[in-house]
């Protein structure tokens, strides 16, 4: 299938290309640019949300799933852009956000039957952003359930006309040509029937995927056992579309939505790419289970950068696009933008905006080239060189993301094995290569007896001179004879 191996990048259209002067990117500037994500080497591109919305959570609260937010263009927009991707051999993959919708969503007064409704809040479940799962609907005084902002009331997926509704759809979108869909928020996507109360926290830490209460065990608000029903009607809906899941499950316990997924993230490794250990394991752990996408940067966490810490996001960079299997790089990931303070009002406005700072085309134009008047959002910190100014420079990240890609063709489709290797350090054969970096600050010993020669790409040009050592917050990518 044509993800397997598939670097998907993911354009937060917002802050992606702005082409009507309004300070927001739209879809006419993500057709515009689509020729930097095929020049990547990247084989797809996933859009965040792009349905109407009133953007309480910018486009993950949908007014309509069938059409296109006035502020990005039309469906005739849409459909440009997916032909011009198709020219470029690229795919287009969707977020789709199944699990709720805006509460200005005409269902929400049309057809209260497709949510889920008390007359008190009727558990201890706590909302991804803080407080109480429950909304108080004022117009009817009963509570509707929220897994997120009270914005966005949960659909109720037992109703089979939600489930009508929603893989219609997917359909709508698939028959203008889109190719496969990011699925939002799946975990909370079905949740115990019986509403019972989440129990005090004693097995584990949650993955840290939001800010809900950590003191509770959310065994009965999220991952209901008959949550698999509904991705098969999903499944079936779509054929053999490519299914991404957001899971917030260690990759090994996501295993079931396997079973009709192509793809779940692996946030493992997203969480722990500032700690060799658990990086490790975390890598160790899906290259066993398989199924796992990789994933540099999104949205809502920190920036690769950011986590991995300056110093060793360019080895980090090299060891994640070098992994088997899909691996998703957020816009911005190949300049190796950081996460970034905002302006005045902004500051206080969405703790996640630092993260979804406008793209950088070229520093000779104004705003870096995204718009031509004040964008959306301003970031205060200093920022890397725009594409422009990385594109033919041999040493900027850009080349190095570039280079990591194309090697990606090289190393196949092995799953491969990680190295045992000094600590600090981080080593996985496959496809007759080895990939090893140090995230410590000395030089470690080579994992394997290389000669220089072998070396084919390095995180810094030049630091690989003598492979039998790996250099302080670098590494390499090495060919192994015979
Ligand atoms: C997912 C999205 C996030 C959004 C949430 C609710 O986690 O990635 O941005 O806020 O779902 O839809």
């Amino acid at each position: 299938m044509w993800w397997e191996q598939a670097v998907i990048y993911q354009v937060y259209v917002r802050s992606f290309q702005d082409t009507d002067g309004d300070g927001v990117g739209d879809l006419p500037g993500v057709t515009a640019h689509l020729d930097h994500i095929a020049s990547l080497g990247a084989k797809a591109v996933w859009l965040s949300p792009i349905y109407p919305s009133p953007n309480a959570d910018f486009g993950y609260d949908v007014s309509d799933f069938t059409d296109v937010e006035p502020v990005f263009g039309t469906l005739a927009d849409l459909d440009a852009l997916v032909a011009r991707a198709h020219q470029l051999g690229l795919k287009v993959v969707l977020d789709f956000v199944p699990c709720h919708t805006s509460t200005e969503h005409a269902w929400f007064r049309e057809h209260p039957e497709y949510y889920v409704w008390a007359d008190a809040p009727a558990n201890n479940w706590r909302a991804a952003f803080g407080g109480s799962s429950w909304g108080r609907d004022e117009q009817s005084g009963r509570y509707y359930l929220h897994s997120f902002f009270p914005e966005q009331a949960d659909l109720n997926w037992r109703n089979p006309e939600v489930r009508e509704q929603m893989t219609g759809a997917m359909r709508f979108w698939l028959d203008r040509g889109i190719d496969g869909f990011r699925l939002d928020a799946l975990d909370r996507l079905m949740k115990d029937p019986d509403l019972r109360d989440d129990p005090p926290a004693t097995h584990r830490p949650e993955l840290p995927g939001d800010a809900a209460d950590l003191e509770l065990d959310h065994i009965h608000s999220r991952n209901a056992p008959d949550l698999g029903s509904a991705l098969i009607e999903i499944r079936a809906a779509v054929g053999d579309a490519l299914l991404v899941g957001e899971v917030y499950l260690p990759i090994a316990e996501a295993v079931p939505y396997l079973e009709s997924l192509d793809v779940v993230f692996n946030f493992e490794e997203l969480f722990a790419v500032g700690d060799p250990d658990r990086l490790r394991d975390a890598i160790e752990a899906g290259l066993r289970t398989g199924g796992q996408g990789w994933v540099l940067s999104n949205h809502d966490f920190s920036r690769l950068v950011t986590r991995a810490g300056v110093p060793n996001a360019r080895a980090v960079t090299l060891l994640l696009l070098s992994l088997p299997g899909p691996v998703f790089l957020f816009q911005g990931d190949e300049l190796g933008i950081g996460d970034t303070r905002m302006k005045g009002p902004e500051q206080d406005r969405n703790h996640r905006d630092p993260f979804r700072t406008p793209m950088l085309w070229d520093d000779n134009e104004p705003h870096a080239g995204f718009s031509t008047r004040d964008p959306w959002l301003t970031p205060s910190d200093p920022v890397p060189p725009a594409v422009a100014q990385q594109r033919d420079d041999p040493a900027s990240v850009l080349s190095l993301t570039r280079n990591a890609i194309a090697l990606r063709e090289r190393l196949g489709a092995e799953q491969g094995r990680v190295l045992s290797s000094a600590p600090g350090t981080l080593a996985v054969e496959r496809g007759g290569h080895v990939i090893a970096v140090n995230l410590s600050g000395s030089p470690a010993p080579s994992p394997a007896p290389l000669a220089s020669g072998q070396i084919v790409l390095e995180a810094r040009p030049g630091d690989g001179a003598d492979p039998s050592v790996i250099p302080p917050h670098g590494g390499w990518v090495a060919k192994l004879s015979g």
